[in-house]
């Protein structure tokens, strides 16, 4: 470390450089990604930037890369693992085994199945009503409606589908059973109608300068689901725009993030995935704590809000 000595004349001071972040030029830090998105995904190339531009050193690096060194890291940043689906539980070892790694691993254990949405309606979250398919078990459709059927572990919308029964009861009970067969738990919830109108509202959510959640922006995403699952849905095929959340979407918002088990100081990102229900309401259809894009290029200064929180934990 370098010391200006102050001059021979007067007292001996020894000032010693600030220790802000911008001038530690060795701090290293790893965004994870995965081998579909080896250079990171396109929302988080303003991030990535962001840091450089902080003198970070920044690699995007593959969460199972078995060439990652991930002791070298100061901070390592979940961003796109996406396909970690099919292999929770290695996801989660590895996770287990990063040093500093954010959001932590006991919040992504939790995070990953969608069954903490009973943890958030006990705790007085509204949230999409939901009716859990566990394997080996079967379940009857209700006579009407529409209904959207979707593993509990999934990503970017990967084997959802909508169905319209009773027409469409038959391909709404496959649906579930091919789930079920597999070894994946089932969820089956009304779909919510107002996503064809008003959309679904994604709120972000990084630390301020004092750790605590804090809103950063928020956007609009169109209606993803057309009909019976299909296959794949690609991520770049979701109708996103800026969205100026409602009172009552940060309401709930703010309500969501108080009922997570954990506390919300040991978060870097959070993102609240509300819907309207019947009433109009915002219902919870998601909290995103594990891999959410965070649609920083819609909103100014976001990268830069999350590049300081992160800087904010460096060592
Ligand atoms: N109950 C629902 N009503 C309306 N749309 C839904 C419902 N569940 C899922 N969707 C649609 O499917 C998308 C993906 O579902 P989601 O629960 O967010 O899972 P993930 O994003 O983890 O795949 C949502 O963004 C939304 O467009
Ligand atoms: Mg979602």
């Amino acid at each position: 470390m370098a010391l200006d000595v102050a001059p021979r004349h007067g007292p001996l001071i020894l000032s010693l450089p600030h220790p802000t972040h911008a001038t530690r030029e060795t701090s290293r830090v790893a965004l994870v990604t995965c081998d579909l998105f080896p250079d990171l995904w396109d929302d988080d190339f303003p991030l990535r930037d962001e840091l450089r531009a902080r003198n970070l050193v920044v690699d995007a690096v593959s969460w199972d890369d078995p060439a990652a060194d991930w002791d070298t890291y100061d901070l390592t940043v979940l961003r796109s693992p996406w396909d970690y689906v099919p292999r929770r539980a290695d996801f989660l070892t590895w996770a287990q085994s990063v040093p500093r790694l954010l959001n932590p691993v006991d919040i992504l254990r939790w995070n990953t199945d969608k069954v903490y949405l009973r943890d958030l309606e006990a705790a007085g979250v509204p949230i999409t009503p939901t009716t859990y398919v566990r394997p080996g078990e079967t379940w009857t459709p209700p006579t009407d409606g529409e209904w959207v059927v979707k593993p509990t572990i999934s990503a970017g919308s990967q084997d959802t589908g909508r169905y319209a029964l009773p027409s469409q009861a038959a391909l709404a009970t496959a649906h579930v059973d091919r789930l079920t067969a597999a070894g994946r738990t089932a969820m089956i919830q009304p779909y919510l109608k107002a996503v064809d109108t008003d959309g679904e509202t994604a709120l972000l959510y990084f630390p301020d300068a004092t750790g605590r959640l804090s809103f950063s922006h928020a956007v609009r995403k169109g209606p993803m689901l057309t009909g019976p699952d299909e296959g794949r849905i690609d991520p770049g095929s979701e109708q996103i725009t800026v969205r100026t959340p409602s009172p009552a979407e940060l309401t709930t918002a703010e309500q969501v993030l108080a009922a997570i088990p954990s506390s919300p100081a040991a978060l870097l990102y959070a993102r609240v995935d509300l819907i309207p229900g019947p009433d109009g309401l915002p219902m919870l259809l998601e909290l995103e704590l594990t891999e959410p894009s965070l649609f920083l290029r819609t909103a100014a200064g976001a990268a830069a809000r999350l590049a300081d929180a992160i800087q904010n934990r460096l060592p």
